[in-house]
């Protein structure tokens, strides 16, 4: 009689809800500054109230004196910090303050309470030095840097744009301004540090994107061997980039704790993000598309610059996208930097795509108006047969399909008459989207365990987005086993390395690790005979050599975006009445939770369209919006039924998951298509987001 049970119908493709989601809402799951460790004491940083200058005195006796106080740490006596590539790591460690809200004191005490007070009670004198936080495209600081963020060359050029441009019959050229950005995810940042003096070693609960890169940074800055440092990011809530990298909550928690000899908690209060750990940078661009009549482009030119800090260089690469896009024969995409003081930017959920695209996408809508021809049919034309700027062919690429299906969708060709309902103005937009496709090596280990069950292991970090869930589906499926019988650990740096979870890498890159372990496990277990012993059966697998393989095909996902909106010609409020994306971005794995990272990404650019901007102080220094009263990101009621969907794609040149990546493209493109709308609605052009309502009054004026 064949015992053999059927294989179970594979998990990857069908909908699966989170793992975690139980734990989650009955409050079981723990984040960093809930580890409630015995004699914990609680950490407040004292923020700069100077635009920039130095520190010249700090008087701790006042916070000193109140009760429940530990520490005052300062410049002058903070434990001194190893080396680190990020200067914005280094806190304590000099008397120099180079914009608003850098950190220039560390409270301790009993309780958070007693902390806070502390910190409003330390007396720091100042020694003010003239400051400059305002960009503009002619300011003589400006400079075109060797490479944007993520590695790219920052200038790129292909024939003569200029000449082609100047040629051309038809042209835009045209000035956009993307404002400075905030992540600012749920679940502030936070962490929970515990220094156990007697064995030396350090263990870190923190609400980061990648506990590996925090425990190896924290290792150098503290001069630990790393195998002395464990860093748990095992629930985090949000992120969208800025805690991709080490914060300086995490060295402060850590100084704290390694001073007093007790478990600190530090958990930022919201007030402080908007300086402390990152922003999109403000960007301006200028966009020149030169075009024959039929709309075929001939020149395009994406001139970017934006800011960063005194600190450190970080460029948004916003320029980037342009080189992917169109087929122009004569392509310019350049990047230039101006150093000012103010906070240092950092990644935010599509960095260079998602500003860049409002740009690009905005000017091909103005083309197709000059042109007298359908934005979809432009974009269509002018598809390339390969990368424009590389010349690499693409490994697939499905943009005119998601267009062609979300006009389909959409029922985009009814809805090319704007419309008056008494004072609103109406109107529909489209926009495309693309991401890059990235992979990082990561290593697993796969156990097959006595009772049948499998234990699945790689420092994968879950932000919310599901990355627990898809991994133990991809297991599930690599093992031909049923999904309840699949455990997965993640989120803890003494677990198998997995990479960060940033540049929607995660499922890809984790994913392939689990893939080739569970594979491997399966041979192995073929092999043996015999009943599973007690200890297990475990096989490791790192995609440190396959993932670094360069490819010669040009991988990105693509997707469009249709909008349509209302202008209130009374209020000057705009309104997104319908949001509908389709996307082509490989295998959907989950699509429960695909459709939740692309529909948030699309809320996130909705906000960046109507709502969200940040506003660096011209006289005070730092940022004026400091917290959600004030950075209005979307609530429920500003958010229409957005539909999503995407195209069944398969691309053999991706990983053993087929997935692209899809945390990030949601975002890039739906600002663009918002504005496009605001445009047909109303006949006037507003080139700098957010639309609210006084530019709109004043455009409508
Ligand atoms: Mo995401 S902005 O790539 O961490």
């Amino acid at each position: 009689m064949d015992s053999t049970p059927a294989a179970p119908a594979p998990s990857l493709g069908s909908p699966t809800t989170r793992l975690e989601g139980r734990e989650k809402v009955t409050g079981r799951a723990r984040y960093a500054a809930e580890y409630a460790l015995p004699d914990r004491a609680y950490a407040w940083p004292v923020p700069a109230t100077v635009p920039r200058g130095r520190v010249t005195a700090v008087d701790t006796a006042g916070a000193l004196a109140l009760p429940g106080v530990l520490a005052v740490l300062t410049p002058s006596d903070a434990p001194r910090l190893g080396a680190c590539d990020d200067p914005t790591l280094r806190v304590l460690q000099d008397p120099e303050v180079p914009h608003r809200g850098w950190y220039v004191a560390l409270a301790v005490a009993e309780t958070p309470e007693a902390a806070r007070a502390a910190a409003a009670a330390v007396r720091v004198r100042y020694a003010d030095e003239p400051h400059d936080g305002v960009l503009h495209t002619d300011h003589p600081a400006a400079y075109t840097p060797e490479q944007a963020n993520g590695g790219y060359p920052a200038h790129r050029e292909k024939g003569d744009a200029a000449a082609a441009f100047a040629a051309a019959p038809v042209r835009v050229d045209c000035a956009y301004a993307v404002p400075p950005l905030h992540n600012h995810p749920m679940e502030p940042h936070a962490a929970t540090a515990h220094w156990d003096a007697d064995s030396g070693t350090l263990t870190v609960y923190d609400s980061s994107q990648g506990s590996g890169l925090v425990r190896s940074t924290l290792a150098d800055l503290f001069d630990l061997p790393a195998d002395r440092v464990t860093v748990v990011s095992e629930h985090v809530g949000g992120a969208f980039g800025c805690k991709g990298t080490p914060r300086p909550h995490v060295v402060l928690a850590v100084m704290a704790a390694r001073h007093t000899g007790r478990p600190v908690t530090l958990a930022l209060p919201r007030r402080h993000l908007a300086a402390v750990v990152g922003h999109r940078a403000p960007t301006l661009h200028r966009v020149r598309l030169g075009a024959r009549t039929d709309g075929t482009l001939t020149a395009l030119a994406h001139e970017v610059t934006t800011h960063t800090s005194r600190v450190r260089e970080f460029v948004e690469q916003a320029a980037v996208p342009a080189r992917v896009m169109y087929a122009a024969p004569d392509l310019l995409t350049t990047h230039r930097v101006v150093p000012l003081d103010v906070p240092t930017p950092s990644w935010m959920r599509a960095p260079g795509e998602c500003p860049g695209m409002y740009a690009l996408e905005s000017a091909m809508d103005e083309l197709a108006c000059a042109l007298g021809i359908d934005p979809v049919e432009l974009r269509v034309r002018n598809e390339p047969d390969a990368e424009p700027d590389s010349g690499h062919p693409f490994s697939s690429r499905h943009l005119v399909e998601c267009l062609r299906e979300g006009a389909a969708r959409f029922d985009w060709a009814a809805h090319r008459t704007p419309r008056r309902d008494g004072p609103l103005l109406i109107g529909t937009g489209v926009a495309s989207a693309t991401y890059p496709v990235y992979v990082a090596p990561s290593a697993a280990r796969a156990h097959a365990l006595p009772d049948g069950t499998y234990l699945v292991q790689t420092n994968a970090t879950d932000l919310g987005t599901g990355a627990r869930t898809v991994l133990a589906k991809i297991a599930a499926d690599a093992l031909g086993v049923a999904l309840d019988r699949v455990t997965v650990e993640i989120g803890h740096s003494a677990l198998p390395q997995g990479a960060v979870a940033g540049g929607s890498t995660g499922t890809a890159s984790w994913g392939w690790a689990v893939h080739d372990a569970c594979t491997s496990l399966l041979a192995l277990l073929a092999r043996r005979s015999g009943p599973i012993p007690e200890a297990g059966v475990s096989v490791p697998a790192d995609t440190t050599a396959s993932a670094k393989q360069k490819s010669p095909y040009a991988r990105h996902a693509f997707g469009a975006h249709f909008a349509e909106v209302q202008a209130d010609t009374v209020t000057g409020e705009v309104r997104v009445r319908r949001l509908l994306g389709v996307f082509a971005a490989g295998r959907i794995l989950n699509p429960l939770t695909a459709r939740s990272q692309f529909v948030g990404g699309m809320v996130m650019g909705l906000g960046m369209a109507l709502t969200e901007h940040s506003t660096v102080d011209p006289v005070f220094g730092g940022f004026v919006e400091n917290d959600l009263a004030s950075y209005h990101v979307p609530a429920h009621a500003d958010v229409p039924d957005i539909e999503v969907h995407w195209l069944d794609e398969h691309d053999k040149h991706l990983n053993p998951v087929g997935g692209k990546g899809i945390g990030e493209i949601g975002i890039v493109g739906t600002a663009a298509a918002i504005g496009n709308a605001f445009h047909h609605a109303t006949g006037r052009r507003i080139r700098e987001l957010p639309l609210t309502p006084d530019r709109v009054l004043a455009a409508l004026g």
